[in-house]
């Protein structure tokens, strides 16, 4: 029988997709510890990633915004006190742009979230941003640097990870697996997919090549999936809009878009790891969503077996340590 104080890192993951995935690569999986806080509604998974003991917990259906986001973050820390390093792993909009050559299925990690609806409205004038919200902890930053230093020598393993996940669990291979390469299409920020039309891009929008971003396909040196490192946009609102996309990733660097960071960064510090499932415009496309899952959490892994392991997790969250923000 497992203790609660022996969990030490929490993920949280935004949407059941993403819970599956990383449980999927869980190298162990416990029984639920005996005591937990009554009071606590979160649905947990308990496990390990190496040595490291995890506890996985998921966002209510229905109901994956920033404040739901906060509750799940406030009950996992009240019920594991040795908790110190937290994730939150999740899917979300990408913000593909000259600079930053972002694919479906990629792999979006933070360094900083950038609440954009923490904000000013003044009259007849747009709204103004103000929110910029806490980075992560530290020992989370060094070991992000450190797995990028060896990505960089040795490329990742995320399609070896992912075949034997599914190994492991083969009912996951249909929903999860990756898409054919041709789904992964980016359409001219000015071709819009008008609101309450039911119909397919392909028949909407049309296929024209012309519609879209003339991208090069990935070489074998590339990262494929690629990871990015930077700021992600979270907020309580969908980004459909691809103007408003290529505004916020040129003026304020967003890589990506989604709805739940902003609710966790002052109360939770955490990285976040975002698997690229759209690209945050109005043209809907369903079929990444469990490869992206899968790849955040391939990449949470590699992440969790680099942070050093902690006897008696003597700074836990909102100790003094966690002030120590840094970027990386
Ligand atoms: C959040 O929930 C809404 C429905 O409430 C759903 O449409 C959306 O896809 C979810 N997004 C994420 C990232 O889970
Ligand atoms: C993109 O994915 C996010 C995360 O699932 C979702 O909340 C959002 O609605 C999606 N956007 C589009 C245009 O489908």
């Amino acid at each position: 029988m497992s203790d609660r104080n022996m969990y030490t890192i929490g993920c949280i993951c935004a949407i059941s997709a993403g819970l599956a995935a990383t449980t999927a690569f869980l190298d162990k999986i416990h029984e639920e510890p005996e005591y937990i806080l009554k009071g606590d509604s979160n649905h947990y998974t308990f496990g390990q990633f190496g040595k490291h003991h995890v506890v996985l917990a998921v966002l209510p259906k229905g109901d994956n915004g920033t404040a739901s986001a906060a509750a799940v973050a406030t009950n996992l820390r009240r019920s594991f006190p040795n908790v110190w390093v937290g994730l939150m792993i999740g899917i979300g909009g990408g913000a593909p742009s000259r600079k930053h050559d972002i694919r479906l299925g990629d792999v979006v990690v933070s360094d900083s979230v950038f609440g954009y609806d923490f904000g000013i409205t003044t009259q007849d004038q747009p709204f103004r941003t103000t929110g910029s919200l806490n980075k992560p902890p530290l020992a989370l930053g060094t070991a992000v640097s450190g797995l990028k230093a060896h990505y960089e020598m040795r490329g990742h393993e995320f399609q070896d990870a992912i075949k034997s996940a599914f190994t492991k669990n083969p009912r996951l291979r249909k929903k999860y697996q990756r898409p054919d390469q041709c789904s992964d299409k980016l359409y001219n920020s000015d071709i819009v997919h008008p609101d309450g039309v039911d119909m397919s891009c392909a028949s909407h929008c049309g296929m024209d090549p012309s519609f879209f971003v003339a991208r090069s396909p990935r070489t074998t040196d590339d990262d494929d999936p690629a990871i990015h490192y930077g700021r992600i946009a979270s907020a309580n609102q969908r980004m459909k809009d691809a103007s408003i996309r290529d505004r916020l990733s040129k003026e304020e660097d967003v890589l990506c878009f989604e709805m739940q960071a902003a609710g966790l960064m002052n109360s939770f510090p955490c990285l976040i790891v975002q698997g690229i499932c759209n690209y945050s415009d109005s043209h809907a496309n369903k079929d990444w969503k469990g490869y992206a899952a899968m790849t955040a959490a391939a990449y949470a892994k590699d992440l969790i077996l680099r942070i050093r392991e902690r006897k008696n997790a003597e700074n836990k969250i909102g100790d003094s340590n966690s002030g120590q923000f840094i970027a990386f």
